[in-house]
């Protein structure tokens, strides 16, 4: 039985679920915030540790400004809706990503959650907001490079590098979910996914219920793993 401590979900489809249902690409998003809830709430009474999900990437900038601007106004949807119960649920909110291109408002209220949540103890809800691997680990590389000259550290391992990076602290990510069916990582925590397990399927993410939660979660226990070490199972 494998254990699921650190669930990652690449949440797409919200454009094509709002095109299928004749809607603006916001109302997908929109339907998007509410099966964010809806999922957080139940990977925690599953007794998943850490839930961290790819809501807006560095690359996202290149979209139209008013659905940018729009999902910078999500969280204080997402927040002002259920921040209650987040707190009856004893879930903790983190953000991993670069803050400072973040508007000032946007920022403001996610810091707000993060305050208030910060002495829970179930489910770290952790938001990937203006994301991107890439920039992550240079940030990472420069800033130990910064340590190693003023003389705070002299060597380098894969676990000291990963206290570099933002999801430092975090368990290792077990499993990756990504909806809306496309094969790739689009630049989505790189260095943390190297023995993660993948599940990719074509549930948009405003139709993924906890159902679909379930049957991921059931093809992911099903998996052998073997972090790249021979599997005694298969007769090679
Ligand atoms: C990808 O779908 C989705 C996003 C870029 C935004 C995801 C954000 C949420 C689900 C809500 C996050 C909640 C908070 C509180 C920040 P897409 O627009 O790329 O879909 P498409 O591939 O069908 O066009």
């Amino acid at each position: 039985m494998n254990t699921l401590n650190h669930l990652a979900i690449i949440m797409d489809g919200n454009g094509r679920w709002a095109k299928q249902n004749k809607l603006p690409r916001t109302a997908g998003h929109y339907k998007g915030v509410e099966v964010l809830r809806n999922i957080t709430i139940y990977a925690n009474k599953l007794g998943i540790k850490c839930l961290t999900v790819y809501a807006f990437s560095t690359e996202n900038w290149k979209r139209s400004a008013d659905e940018v601007n729009y999902i910078m106004s999500l969280p204080k949807i997402f927040f002002a809706s259920y921040i209650k119960e987040l707190m009856e649920n004893n879930v903790r909110v983190m953000i991993i990503g670069d803050r400072e291109k973040i508007p000032s408002e946007t920022m403001k209220v996610i810091d707000d959650a993060i305050n208030t949540t910060k002495n829970n103890t179930g489910l770290i809800l952790n938001f990937a907001f203006n994301y991107g691997s890439r920039d992550e680990i240079v940030r990472a590389a420069k800033k130990y490079a910064q340590d190693y000259k003023d003389g705070k550290v002299n060597d380098l391992s894969e676990e000291s590098f990963a206290d570099y990076l933002y999801t430092s602290g975090l368990p290792e990510v077990d499993l990756l979910i990504r909806t809306g069916s496309e094969m790739r990582l689009s630049n989505f925590l790189l260095y943390q996914l190297a023995y993660s397990e993948f599940v990719v399927i074509d549930t948009l993410w405003p139709d993924f219920t906890n159902d679909v939660l379930d049957s991921c979660i059931a093809e992911y226990m099903g998996r052998k793993r073997n972090f790249g070490g021979r599997d005694e199972t298969k007769n090679n």
